[in-house]
């Protein structure tokens, strides 16, 4: 039975982006929501000096540039937030952290529960940890003690299992919560429900009636300030190795017995493990890479990749990247995933495209219409089928027709955000949202050959920014197979409706 203990949430990194953009922005809504318990505190953690009030100020400007914010409730929700600088990278100033807790603790009537977010470069993953430990803040003989851990879990394969086994030394895996916010968006659960409480898609999702499947995780903004982070990651760390392959988990899991965290996990790391290795031929054959160049789009100037702050000039580090990749096992033998992330492309969608095979007869035209199962993950969260109509008239002639559904038609529903979704959860203890390290390293060991093929000389290709990625992209596909146009009327405002 999971419940709402009253507890102390620890964010160290506290004077970071994530923390104010995110984390406390998320824990706010929570509080609106009255999903938070009737005692805790937020400590935020990191090396500046703030006091407790300065540190309120500084986040809480955030929250306040909302113009429909409650700020009477904002007042009172700011009297939870305290701050204790400390060094996280000194065990010995952990004494004065653990000080700040308990007497925390004692003043706000907190039993010893407490969370730990490691909003933190990742360098930092294994040092908390282990320093946390050094002063027993590990132990769960008086309340739970959880660690939330970003990503990226690892730089390769050989690091997260590194990171896990530095990990397991002070913590059970049962303590560790590995974040991946896709996991905690709505429209990613909801293809669960969508496959599994419906029994209209499930008899056809399989290889017999599916014909290949498309995952798109488009970025209209570049790489903004996080040139320095970005360029020794690339869009195969940043967002094939976590993202989307958990979205492609979700897209091609087996129906979980229940909806718990080991039920639901137990088929996420099944399906992960048939992910098909990478050969020498796919490398070459079934995967392109590129980089954005200058540009002038839409009216606007954008720099190059190369050009901007934190990248070298020379970098080989790739925005775009676009895999056709293989499920080994009964239900998807030979369905090909094409799947394609880039920064700087005409819009931000991201969507998960089922084709459907086309009729085996095509009795009313050569050209039978397609069946294809839109999910829409954002933005205009919904879901779309295209089926073929009588085109009215004489004769049987065939047009292209959809039902859709979107999110925004729901009445009297507020879509969480994946942070506050995944906060509650781990406020709960709730892990089912959360990665277990069989699939992180799953996940690795599919793109492992990726990074080792990045370390040689490789082709990577130039896109102008503002463009969909390299025209290269268009030969992963077999015949009768291609991206599906997200957009047909691209705004001004950039907006992509489903
Ligand atoms: C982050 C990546 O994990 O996900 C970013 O580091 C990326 O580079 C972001 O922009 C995408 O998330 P979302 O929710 O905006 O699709």
């Amino acid at each position: 039975m999971l419940t709402l203990d009253n507890n102390c949430i620890v964010i160290f990194g506290a004077s970071g982006d994530l923390t104010q953009r995110m984390l406390i922005p998320a824990l706010f809504k929570l509080y609106m929501l009255k999903e938070l318990p009737t005692s805790f505190a937020i400590i935020g953690v990191s090396r500046s000096d703030y006091s407790d009030q300065s540190f309120r100020d500084k986040l809480i400007k955030h929250i306040e540039s909302d113009p429909d914010v409650d700020q009477a409730a904002l007042d009172k929700f700011s009297k939870h937030l305290f701050y204790q600088a400390i060094d996280p990278a000194k065990v010995d100033q952990y004494a004065v952290l653990k000080e700040r807790i308990e007497s925390l603790e004692t003043q706000l009537e907190i039993p010893s529960n407490t969370l730990f977010y490691l909003a933190t470069p990742p360098s930092l993953y294994s040092v908390i940890p282990k320093n946390l430990a050094a002063h027993g803040m590990n132990k769960e003989d008086n309340g739970w003690k959880r660690l939330v851990i970003e990503k990226p879990f690892g730089y390769d394969l050989e690091s997260a299992i590194e990171l896990d086994k530095s990990l397991y030394k002070d913590f059970t895996e049962k303590q560790i919560y590995r974040i991946d916010h896709y996991l905690g968006k709505e429209t990613v659960q909801n293809m669960l429900v969508l496959r599994f409480a419906n029994s209209i898609f499930e008899p056809l999702w399989n290889a017999k009636y599916i014909d290949y499947i498309e995952v798109t995780g488009a970025e209209d903004l570049g790489i903004g300030t996080r040139g320095g982070y970005y360029d020794n990651s690339g869009a195969m760390r940043d967002m094939i190795q976590n993202h989307l392959l958990q979205v492609i988990a979700m897209v091609a899991m087996e129906p979980p017995a229940v909806i718990n965290a080991d039920s639901m996990r137990d088929e996420v790391v099944k399906v992960l493990q048939c992910l098909k290795p990478l050969t020498d031929h796919d490398l070459k054959h079934n995967l392109v890479l590129g980089q954005y160049t200058k540009s002038h789009v839409r009216g606007k100037c954008l720099s190059s990749y190369r050009e901007e702050e934190g990248v070298p000039n020379d970098s080989r580090t790739e925005t775009y990247v676009a895999l056709k990749m293989f499920i080994k096992n009964w239900r998807w033998d030979g369905v090909p995933f094409y799947v394609r992330t880039a920064k700087r492309m005409p819009t931000r969608v991201t969507e998960v495209v089922i084709h459907f095979k086309k009729t085996p007869h095509p009795v009313f035209s050569a050209n039978p219409p397609d069946n294809k199962l839109i999910i829409r993950i954002q933005p205009d969260e919904g879901t779309l089928l295209t089926f073929g109509l009588k085109k009215p008239g004489s004769g049987f002639n065939t047009e292209e027709v959809s039902m859709d559904f979107h999110y925004k038609n729901l009445k009297n529903t507020q879509l969480l955000t994946a942070y506050e979704r995944l906060l509650l959860d781990v406020v709960k203890g709730d892990a089912t949202l959360f990665s277990r390290s069989d699939a992180v390293h799953a996940c690795w060991q599919f793109v492992q050959p990726i990074l080792d093929y990045k370390k040689q000389s490789f082709d990577l290709y130039g896109y102008a920014a503002g463009t969909w990625g390299p025209i290269e992209a268009e030969a992963l596909f077999e015949k009768d197979q291609t991206w599906r146009s997200p957009c047909k009327n691209l705004t001004d405002t950039d907006y992509c409706e489903l």
